[in-house]
């Protein structure tokens, strides 16, 4: 009998934390309908102090998330452990994760708190926690630079005071496997109690060993992994759900565990946490990236066709490789549409939403002979955004670019209700663009990335184009889907705008 491995996904809490990847309310909505679908155990699926939506979001989530266990995060203080409390409350199984910090250089420079304080708070925070769920985590932020003696006093507390999963986070990405490793196998010894809780490993990739520490974690008895689609997160992101699940899958040789994820649908859930964050998959990503099935070279094409199992080690279709389904097209009717939105967990509002979003299918269909999953996915991105606070929408642009020619872009926007419009000149078509946009809003934001991506295969796909903007301190990331590549770039910069706009102040939970 092997043991399960928890996988305890944190696209929606540590995923959010990179930058420009703030969620509405929907879209998490739509990010854990998928998290579900690919069977993870624990979904975090926020910060509920942060901010009354973000509270919100977890609650909407706890309401509709039946098979994974919803859990929020809180620090170690009443007000954040209560507040998780009364998110998770609708959940059919919900979780408290509370956590403060143990290293010295955080408790010295960050809390101002000694390590007497500490225990105790945890302590105290576990109780709290205990009096809304039975199933609490406790984290002891950068466990990996903490003295092992405290941890193990910590922890020992924690446990007494109800915790029933307990986390080691390599905070700042600081360890290596074998060290690592190493952690876990003391903890499991010294900690008294150890085999009444589940382990848990949370790893940053800062040295490109995020999912390396977390499977040595598992090696050593950690059966919880923590872990984001992408390996989306803070800095360098944090250990990759895909990457780890797929480790264990492939050597189950070796791995005395496994987890209950469905691997097919990895790659929809990579494919809509990338749209929805506006995070690219670098190409040769492992598992999810474009090329990783691909088999350029004469010699690996020859032998794939041979003996398949010369050159890979894992077969595309487990993990969801060409499950994008030719859905729809053009004479499909309202009804079909709505019947695949919702196999593909989308539900919008109101009839006036889908009715919206069906008009823009046609559209599309119009100009796009096949429809896949991917393009209903971005049209319907389209539909929660207009249901959001919009201040931008673009009504009209016409752009002229011709070699010898300078491009020149005319834009007519509605803001807030009034069109406006405006020309300008660039160095191509979508600088044009975002001149003229730029000369009528005045918004003073800075373009810190613009990129295109192809939704699916082929000349006549819709390109996905992500801008990121940034104001006063604050970074967004703003997305468009067209299959004209300026007119997606003008709906992404008004999108980013908008997103600017609607300022919603946000605690961050580690700072
Ligand atoms: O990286 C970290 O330490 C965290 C904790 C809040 C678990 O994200
Ligand atoms: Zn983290």
């Amino acid at each position: 009998m092997q043991d399960k491995l928890i996988i305890f996904d944190t696209t929606l809490r540590d995923g959010e934390q990179s930058p420009g990847a703030a969620m509405t309310k929907e879209e998490k909505i739509r990010i854990a309908r998928q998290l579900e679908k690919l069977g993870v155990d624990v979904i975090e699926a926020g910060f509920a102090a942060a901010s009354p939506g973000d509270f919100e979001a977890i609650r909407a989530i706890a309401e509709i998330i039946k098979d994974s266990t919803v859990c929020s995060l809180a620090r170690a203080s009443e007000n954040d452990v209560r507040r998780a409390g009364e998110a998770i409350k609708p959940a059919k199984k919900g979780r408290i994760h509370t956590f403060i910090a143990t290293s010295p250089i955080h408790m010295e420079n960050k809390l101002r708190m000694t390590p007497d304080q500490v225990v105790e708070r945890a302590v105290q925070a576990v109780k709290w926690a205990r009096e809304y769920t039975d199933d609490v985590e406790f984290s002891a932020e950068d466990a990996v630079r903490s003295d092992i003696d405290f941890l193990v006093r910590v922890f020992d507390a924690v446990i007494q005071a109800g915790a029933t999963t307990i986390n080691v986070p390599d905070t700042v990405g600081y360890s290596i496997p074998a060290l690592w490793g190493d952690r876990f196998k003391e903890l499991l010894a010294r900690v008294p109690n150890a085999g009444k809780v589940v382990w848990s490993t949370h790893c940053h990739n800062d040295l490109g060993m995020a999912v390396a520490n977390s499977l040595a974690a598992v090696m050593n008895g950690a059966r919880q992994v923590e872990c984001t689609i992408n390996g989306l997160g803070e800095r360098a992101g944090n250990a990759s759900l895909e990457e780890v699940v797929m480790a264990v899958k492939t050597r189950k040789d070796i791995f005395p565990c496994d987890t209950r994820i469905d691997t097919t649908q990895i790659v929809p859930a990579s494919k809509l946490v990338s749209s929805i964050t506006g995070y690219p998959v670098q190409p040769n990503k492992a598992i999810v990236g474009a090329n990783a099935f691909a088999h350029e070279s004469g010699i690996h094409q020859d032998g794939v066709l041979k003996h398949r199992e010369t050159y890979e080690i894992m077969r595309a279709e487990d993990v969801g490789w060409n499950a994008n389904k030719l859905t729809l097209g053009k004479l499909s009717g309202r009804n079909a549409f709505r019947t695949r939105l919702k196999e593909l967990g989308i539900e919008l509002e109101s009839e006036d939403a889908l009715n919206a979003a069906f008009a823009r299918f046609k559209d599309l269909a119009d100009k796009k002979s096949e429809i896949f999953d991917e393009d209903l996915q971005a049209l319907v991105s389209d539909e929660f955004v207009s249901e959001a606070s919009e201040n931008y929408k673009l009504v009209y642009l016409n752009v002229c670019s011709q070699t010898g020619e300078i491009p020149h872009a005319k834009v007519t926007v509605l803001d807030n209700g009034v069109e406006r419009s405006a020309e300008a000149n660039g160095g191509g078509p979508v600088d044009a663009s975002f001149k003229a946009i730029e000369s009528m809003v005045q918004s003073g934001s800075e373009l810190l990335l613009y990129s295109v991506n192809n939704i699916t295969s082929g000349t006549d796909a819709q390109g996905e184009v992500t801008v990121r903007l940034a104001r006063g301190g604050r970074i967004v990331n703003g997305q468009g889907a067209d299959t004209g590549i300026v007119i997606a770039s003008a709906k992404a910069y008004l999108n980013g705008l908008n997103k600017l706009h609607s300022r919603l102040e946000r605690a961050h939970p580690q700072v």
